[in-house]
């Protein structure tokens, strides 16, 4: 199956699993709260309303994530370089935040897997700064050297304290999928002081 006839495949799945299933559910929230109203129960047809609200907010995410990806293609078909100045593009253009991208060396191919743990550090970490960091300028910088790539991240925001960070599953998973690849993952950061993100990986077998 060539790379296009897989994205259709994705995209109908999408539509009728994902998609369809998300209507289908509205609907039926819809349609009771209706008989909610109809029989005066004004409390639980304003909880089912707003339900109905939530789900349409989930609706538009989907809607929007499923789009990126058609304009953009996947990470197999535009290779990561492109991958990441696309989602740069994006988050750019969403937030507003001056994010610079740069590359030194990054010719030649290099294994799917360690593409995709980078694809999704560089995901993570953007993540990361719009959530929590408060900042208005990040770079990220990918460097070649040998069949050595470094990944960097920085930004200039809030920072935090190491030590007393909240459980989250962002770090925790970038981590994990470095060192399955037997990569170097590293954070640093000082409330005040601004966040970076290195992770080091071989280029591995293309
Ligand atoms: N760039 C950043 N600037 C400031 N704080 C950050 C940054 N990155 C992470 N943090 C802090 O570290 C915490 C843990 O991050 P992590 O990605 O593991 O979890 P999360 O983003 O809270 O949730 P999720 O599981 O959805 O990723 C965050 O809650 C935030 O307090
Ligand atoms: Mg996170």
């Amino acid at each position: 199956m060539d790379v296009r006839e897989q994205e259709g495949k994705e995209l109908a799945r999408c539509l009728h699993d994902d998609f369809g299933q998300m209507i289908a559910a509205i609907q039926l929230k819809v349609m009771l709260s209706r008989q909610l109203c109809q029989e005066h129960r004004c409390n639980e047809a304003m909880a089912a309303i707003d339900e109905v609200h939530g789900m349409t907010g989930g609706l538009i995410d989907a809607v929007r994530e499923q789009l990126r990806k058609l304009r953009h293609g996947h990470l197999e078909t535009v290779g990561l370089v492109e991958a990441i100045r696309a989602l740069i593009g994006d988050w750019r253009h969403s937030t507003g935040i001056n994010i610079i991208f740069s590359k030194h060396g990054f010719d030649g191919a290099i294994s799917e897997s360690s593409e995709t743990v980078l694809y999704r550090v560089v995901q993570e970490s953007l993540t990361n700064i719009v959530r929590h960091a408060n900042a208005n300028h990040v770079e990220v910088e990918l460097q070649r050297t040998g069949d050595q790539i470094r990944l960097e991240i920085s930004d200039n925001g809030c920072g935090f304290d190491l030590d007393a960070m909240p459980a989250g599953m962002g770090l925790v998973g970038m981590r994990e999928r470095v060192q399955a690849m037997d990569g170097l993952f590293q954070i640093f950061s000082e409330p005040g002081k601004g966040t970076t993100v290195i992770c080091q990986l071989s280029t591995g077998q293309k």
